[in-house]
């Protein structure tokens, strides 16, 4: 009986997990997406070419890999219909290696406009959704009147799509929301006759008899650990569990099935969206990695906020997701600094602290080192790398007390480097 190895973000999402997937891939039989929707962008760079995928599982280019999308994700039909439209020059055979849970949650175009409405209502408080109906979707499943993909193919399904919408609708009503939905739910509909061509099943037997038989399977996170909704910087999170918990519930997999837990994090720090961010940098430094890093959301567009690399938080996203190896991505966007700087502890009122704290108050400052900075060079292997960019992999290392088995250098497949642990 084979185990499942988990890959998640350990900060606030796009971290490079979809190139790390991509990357690694080709090691496991199946590839499962278990939380988060299309708030995810994943993005994958090979052979000259870029490819963002929202919700459809980053092993999709390699043919003979099946790719799950488990029970724990959000659905938007019409969101599923452009990426796979975005696929049809590949020529993979999509009906053969893409699997839906049923029991994925459908996101229907009113909890889009809810999303909106109830950013909207928060004025100065709003958290910065990417608006793709995550939060009000995933609010219908907890409260139990949410829609399954599976549902779509039952006969009372158009009425109980119906009553949905018309309680969305009172409620945006009760906001003073108003906005047409008319056109995005003819599209719903049609893109729904797409989703039913596809593999719809139990997904969580497909998973647990590719274990029993043997079969490698990797689970891919969406958002990052200091996003999920019982850990992050609540309010500003995300609404679902993005940590290695929430690879289990999200794809019915017992917490004894998981082996490695691939932990990924940038050589710095950014945020998309609201929620406090210690490591924040409001200077050109900020500016610098906001350019070279290309930190422009790969879903909205929106500009990233950077900062330094937060020890504190990286040393609670291991605890909280049992991470067995470390991923640094990005490390080539430090490359020419004289001084790189590493947050080791927040200081409030006078106070060291090393915890990731309950509600960040506006008092709570970085302690930050400072460290010689390197020039990246043309590189074969970890060996060829510079010594000061190895002597920072080590730094982070003894500070986490977990190996970085695998450094990325730049956005495409090739740029990547694997460090014996
Ligand atoms: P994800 O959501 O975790 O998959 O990450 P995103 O795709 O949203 O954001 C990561 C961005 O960094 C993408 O534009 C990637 O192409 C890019 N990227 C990934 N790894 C590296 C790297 O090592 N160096 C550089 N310069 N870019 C990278
Ligand atoms: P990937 O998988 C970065 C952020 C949003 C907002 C908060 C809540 O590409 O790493 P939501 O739409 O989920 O209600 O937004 O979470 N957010 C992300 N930030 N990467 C993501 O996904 C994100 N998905 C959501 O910006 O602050
Ligand atoms: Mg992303």
């Amino acid at each position: 009986m084979s185990k499942v190895d988990v890959l998640l973000g350990l900060q606030w999402g796009d971290e490079g997990k979809g190139k790390a997937v991509d990357f690694l891939a080709p090691k496991y039989d199946v590839v499962a997406r278990f939380q988060g929707g299309p708030n995810a962008g994943h993005t994958l760079e090979f052979d000259g070419k870029k490819h963002v995928l929202h919700q459809i599982p980053s092993g999709i280019f390699h043919q003979e890999i099946k790719n799950v999308i488990g029970n724990g994700v959000v659905i938007d039909p019409i969101v599923f219909k452009k990426e796979i439209d975005e696929l049809a020059p590949y020529n993979l055979d999509l009906k053969s290696s893409l699997i839906l849970s049923n029991k994925a949650q459908l996101i229907l175009p009113t909890h889009k406009l809810l999303d909106k409405a109830l950013e909207i209502s928060k004025g100065n408080e709003k958290i910065g959704s990417t608006l793709r109906g995550i939060g009000p979707t995933y609010q219908d499943k907890i409260g139990r009147h949410g829609l399954r993909i599976g549902d779509t193919i039952e006969a009372d399904f158009e009425s109980r799509y119906n009553r949905l919408k018309d309680q969305h609708l009172s409620i945006l009503d009760r906001l003073g929301f108003e906005e047409e939905h008319e056109a995005a739910e003819r599209e719903f509909f049609d893109s729904l006759d797409l989703i039913r061509s596809f593999q719809i099943s139990s997904t969580e037997y497909f998973i647990n008899d590719c274990i029993s038989a043997g079969k490698k399977v990797l689970a891919e996170g969406a958002q990052g650990t200091l996003l999920d909704v019982d850990f992050g910087s609540y309010p500003f999170v995300t609404s679902s569990n993005t940590t290695t918990a929430g690879a289990c519930a999200g794809l019915g997999i017992a917490p004894k099935r998981i082996d490695q837990v691939f932990g990924i994090f940038k050589a710095y720090c950014t945020r998309v969206g609201s929620g406090p961010f210690p490591t924040e940098l409001f200077n050109e430094e900020g500016e610098r990695l906001r350019k070279l890093g290309n930190e422009f959301g790969a879903t909205t567009g929106r500009p990233r906020r950077c900062g330094w690399l937060d020890i504190p938080a990286l040393n609670y996203s291991c605890m909280l997701n049992g991470v067995t190896q470390l991923f640094m991505m990005k490390a080539d966007v430090l490359s020419g600094l004289d001084t790189v700087k590493i947050c080791n502890a927040y200081s409030s009122n006078g106070k060291h602290t090393l915890e990731f704290p309950f509600i960040y108050s506006e008092n709570y400052e970085p302690v930050n080192e400072a460290v010689e900075g390197w020039t990246l060079n043309a590189y074969d292997d970890y060996a060829s790398l510079p010594s000061k960019l190895k002597e920072f992999i080590e730094t982070i290392e003894n500070k986490v007390e977990t190996p970085i088995s695998l450094i990325s250098l730049g956005p495409d497949r090739k740029e990547t480097v694997l460090k014996k642990i």
